[in-house]
């Protein structure tokens, strides 16, 4: 069953997504929609970014003179996304129903947040809702973690963190392949006083450095002892790995038609180690 609510649940860590992830995530995807999209495009298409998030690629996609407009569940992820994009128009609406009829030449989601439509029949709706925004010949393009990925990479381990001054955080990812579920979990502690000490400030500057990420993972496995008087919080996040059969057939119904499977390398055998990037497209007097 569809349901009528707004997905809302990125409200609580916007502010650090927007200092962390957001920037990250968009300089990694730009590159696939530079190789996978872009190409088909006219230079002045109309986007659409899909559970845009903070906004960062959409405005990497208005420096490359598209007009483009964000939609998330998220009014606190909007927020920042206004900021990150002024040029941009953004909608906040729920993937599962937005209804903008027949305006884009090319709509695209990053960064898994599909994985995120925990039902099948959910993941139909969006597919309708996104069928029904393109324009006839528009392109659609998505990136979904699959479950042989998951089952590699998700096994319960600490896999991305950082700490600063201020704050701490390391993100969890855990899979279930007996029925596709899977969530990730955001540990976060937070400094309630003014600073740590002296010495502890410059290693928490030195743990920053991107090569030391197994050293950083495992003092943040710990971080708790190392400052006990740091509020720590936890947000789990749940999702759900699709295999690729079951998305090709779903696009299929819901109409679309060219749809192709790979990799961010291009790779068209979709492997454990990647990610998956589906692309397809409405065809002519698509209904
Ligand atoms: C992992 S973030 C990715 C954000 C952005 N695409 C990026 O690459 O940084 C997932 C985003 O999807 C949004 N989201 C998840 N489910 C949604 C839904 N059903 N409707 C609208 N937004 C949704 C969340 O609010 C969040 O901003």
């Amino acid at each position: 069953m569809v349901t009528n609510d707004r997905y809302t649940q990125y409200d609580t860590w916007a502010w650090l997504y927007n200092q962390t992830m957001g920037p990250q995530y968009s300089a990694n995807q730009i590159r696939p929609l530079e190789t996978l999209l872009l190409p088909a495009l006219s230079a002045n298409a109309r986007l659409l970014d899909l559970c845009c998030g903070t906004g960062q690629l959409v405005q990497e996609l208005i420096q490359r003179g598209y007009s483009v407009t964000g939609l998330d569940g998220s009014e606190a992820m909007l927020d920042y996304a206004h900021q990150n994009a002024p040029q941009a128009e953004f909608v906040l609406a729920d993937a599962r129903h937005f209804h903008l009829p027949d305006q884009f030449d090319a709509i695209v989601s990053t960064s898994a947040s599909l994985n995120h439509i925990l039902s099948i029949d959910d993941l139909k709706a969006v597919f309708r809702c996104v069928y029904v925004a393109l324009r006839d010949n528009g392109w659609f393009l998505f990136d979904l973690n699959h479950p042989a990925q998951m089952t590699r990479w998700w096994q319960g381990q600490a896999v991305e963190g950082e700490i600063t001054q201020n704050y701490a955080w390391v993100l969890i990812p855990v899979y279930d392949p007996r029925d596709d579920s899977g969530y990730f979990k955001i540990v976060l502690f937070q400094s309630q006083s003014a600073s740590s000490h002296p010495l502890r400030r410059m290693l928490y500057r030195i743990l920053s450095l991107r090569w030391l990420t197994r050293l950083r993972l495992k003092v943040l496995n710990r971080f708790q002892n190392w400052e006990p008087n740091w509020r720590h919080s936890e947000m789990i996040y749940h999702v759900r790995g699709y295999p690729e059969a079951t998305i090709r057939q779903a696009l299929a119904e819901t109409g679309f038609t060219e749809i192709s499977v790979q990799t961010i390398d291009g790779n068209p055998q979709v492997d454990n180690k990647h990610s998956a990037y589906f692309r397809c497209r409405k065809p002519a007097n698509g209904k």
